[in-house]
């Protein structure tokens, strides 16, 4: 299925997602989701769905990284000089040591028990980045939280096309 690229409020894309995954997000203890939406921000052309699906999958990641709670910031601005959204995920979880940083994009890379994780999460976080024309940094430190910033671009490069979903990513 090929999806549609449309312009979006992005930070109501954001709220939407939150809303959407609130049954779940009542059920995470001790857990705090805080919002700082930027203002006045353009419309995003992007395929919104696709959109969605990452932020699940960043805030989802969050939770795991912190079983016994913290709190999960959602930060979003526009950058008008280099025309780029930025989405920041920070949480106050257990960090991502330096040394598997390089490999958590990767498809079927987890740290997850068997049956916890399938280590496909951030793999299709960082297909939905490209296909829009972004780019995701992380920065973790051990202990103190982790945080993920995806910038993309005000209009995508190339059109972003919906790929079909590899497994029932479904815990939400
Ligand atoms: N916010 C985070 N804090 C700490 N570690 C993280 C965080 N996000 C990802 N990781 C690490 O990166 C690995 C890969 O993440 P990814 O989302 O791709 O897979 P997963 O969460 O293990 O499984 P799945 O998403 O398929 O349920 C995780 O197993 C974990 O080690
Ligand atoms: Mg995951």
């Amino acid at each position: 299925m090929r999806g549609q690229v449309a312009p979006h409020d992005f930070n109501e894309i954001i709220i939407d997602t939150l809303l959407l995954t609130e049954p779940q997000l009542k059920t995470w203890l001790n857990v705090n989701v805080l919002t700082d939406l930027g203002e006045n921000l353009p419309p995003l052309f992007c395929e919104r769905i696709q959109i969605v699906q990452a932020l699940i999958n960043l805030l989802t990641n969050a939770h795991d990284a912190m079983p016994n709670g913290g709190e999960i910031s959602i930060h979003t601005r526009y950058d008008a000089d280099g025309k780029r959204f930025a989405l920041q995920v920070s949480d106050t979880g257990s960090g991502i040591p330096k040394a598997i940083q390089k490999k958590i994009f990767d498809p079927f890379f987890t740290t997850k028990e068997v049956g916890q994780g399938t280590g496909l999460g951030l793999s299709i976080v960082f297909g939905v980045v490209k296909a829009h024309g972004g780019e995701i940094e992380v920065e973790s430190a051990p202990k103190q939280g982790t945080t993920f910033t995806i910038y993309l671009p005000k209009e995508p490069i190339q059109k972003p096309v919906s790929e079909p979903r590899a497994k029932n990513h479904g815990r939400y």
